[in-house]
């Protein structure tokens, strides 16, 4: 029997979240506020620790200084944990204004109790694997949480080329998850967002390809508005 996954509030429908991994952070509070004027609601927020991927990227000290400025302007912030002993990061990242986790399969020994752990601290949560962990196994762990996040590059910078197998990826995960909320990380740009959409994804993470232009705010707009442009309408590999 097929069970009917929680929907955690915060998820309206398809969407592209903006990673402010790739943001200018000279400027963040600025370009935030341009993606909030633009629209944006879903912010994803990475979190590494130079273990489980080598790079430090930001934590609870951003999080906490940005998380009014998102909350205020009714958005919220999903925190993709790419770090080794995730649960232990839980409480802190929520006390700093995390609406949702997301942690990495390959770095959690008890990915039933690290779920159990989250909806404790009133937490959404989510289940993220890289490109080597089978699809399989990733969906059966995902199926306990409020979503699947699917990796579409290795974990670690923004500015990666999509990986060519990984709307493979995506569809097999739609399968095991008909119904469920698949997240897909990494290499989104305007060129295969849509395919990306076609092969199953909800919400569209996109980092440099937001930020790494002159204006985050319409960079969001022109992605949100190809999110679902039909076939005919984009160039691409036909999808076997
Ligand atoms: C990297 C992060 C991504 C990253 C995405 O592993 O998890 O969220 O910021 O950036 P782009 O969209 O540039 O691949
Ligand atoms: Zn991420």
């Amino acid at each position: 029997m097929t069970k009917t996954p929680l929907r955690p509030e915060w998820f309206c429908g398809v969407d592209v979240a903006p990673s402010i991994y790739a943001a200018d952070f000279s400027k963040l509070g600025a370009q935030l506020v341009s993606l909030l004027e633009a629209g944006a609601r879903i912010f994803h927020f990475d979190v590494g620790d130079g273990q489980f991927i080598e790079d430090i990227t930001i934590g609870p000290v951003v999080l906490r200084s940005i998380a009014p400025l998102i909350h205020e302007r009714h958005g919220v912030i999903g925190c993709h944990l790419m770090v080794a002993e995730p649960e232990r990061q839980f409480a802190h990242l929520k006390a700093a204004g995390a609406d949702s986790v997301s942690f990495h399969l390959e770095a959690c020994a008890d990915p039933a109790a690290a779920i159990q752990l989250a909806r404790a601290l009133g937490l959404s949560v989510g289940v993220a694997f890289n490109p080597e962990t089978p699809v399989e196994k990733a969906a059966a762990a995902a199926e306990s949480g409020d979503f699947a996040l699917c990796m579409s590059i290795h974990p670690g910078l923004s500015g990666q080329s999509f990986l060519p197998d990984a709307c493979g990826r995506i569809r097999r995960l739609r399968k095991l998850l008909p119904s469920g909320i698949i997240e897909v990380d990494g290499g989104i740009h305007h060129a295969n967002i849509a395919a990306v959409r076609r092969a199953g994804a909800d919400l569209l993470v996109a980092g440099s390809a937001i930020f790494w232009g002159d204006a985050p705010g319409t960079a969001y707009r022109q992605l949100r508005a190809r999110v679902e442009e039909r076939r005919e309408a984009v160039t691409e590999p036909r999808e076997p």
